[in-house]
């Protein structure tokens, strides 16, 4: 069966330098993989609140409040088996688009740990992409954390990461030697 990838660009800057990173990823994805579906969300573009934390989900494994996006978000997640997530570094740790899609998430770990329905597919893994500002890789870790935890609850094999110090402007990633070109073949990676 085809993969279906989800790609979440995180920065509400379009085109600026996670997203550049995150489109290379997808072009190897497309090299490698040229019949998988894939599916680009930007999450600033969409309308989602941040979690309540109510506890709907913690009785029923689904949010309350998924008439906003996050409803096709939810329904992407479950569908997909391969997922490329790009990032800034905001403030030593990933965007808030992205950090408030990753706490809606709340409801899958829900659905897990407390009504022990985990994921069935055991074959889900996913590449992340991050850049940052900074001359030094510190805030890098904060941010990997948010997402392996992420995975973890997901059931999705974290099994590509790449980031980059040193990119601040619009356009700096271009600038980087090797970033795009990485960002590539951890791509086509992902879909080995
Ligand atoms: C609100 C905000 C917070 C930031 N915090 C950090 C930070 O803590 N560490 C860092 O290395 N860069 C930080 N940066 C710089 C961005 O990570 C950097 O400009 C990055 O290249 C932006 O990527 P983008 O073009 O994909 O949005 C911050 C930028 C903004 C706008």
């Amino acid at each position: 069966m085809e993969h279906k990838v989800l790609a979440f660009a995180g920065s509400p800057r379009r085109g600026g330098n996670s997203e550049k990173l995150l489109d290379s990823a997808l072009a190897g994805v497309a090299a490698a993989a040229p019949g998988a579906a894939v599916t680009k969300i930007v999450l600033n573009e969409l309308k989602f609140a941040p979690c309540q934390n109510c506890g709907f989900c913690s009785a029923t494994g689904y949010c309350q409040f998924a008439g906003d996006d996050m409803k096709g978000i939810y329904e992407a997640l479950d569908a997909s088996d391969r997922f490329v997530i790009a990032s800034p570094i905001y403030f030593a740790s990933v965007s808030a688009q992205l950090k408030t899609m990753i706490d809606r998430c709340q409801a899958i770990w829900a659905r897990k740990y407390l009504l022990k329905r985990p994921h069935a597919n055991p074959d889900r893994k996913a590449l992340f992409l991050c850049c940052g500002g900074f001359k030094h890789d510190r805030f890098y870790k904060c941010a990997r954390q948010v997402i392996a935890a992420w995975c973890v609850v997901l059931d999705i094999k974290l099994s590509g990461e790449l980031f980059f110090h040193s990119i601040d402007a619009r356009g700096d990633i271009e600038k980087h030697p090797t970033a795009l070109a990485d960002a590539l073949s951890a791509g086509r990676e992902l879909m080995k």
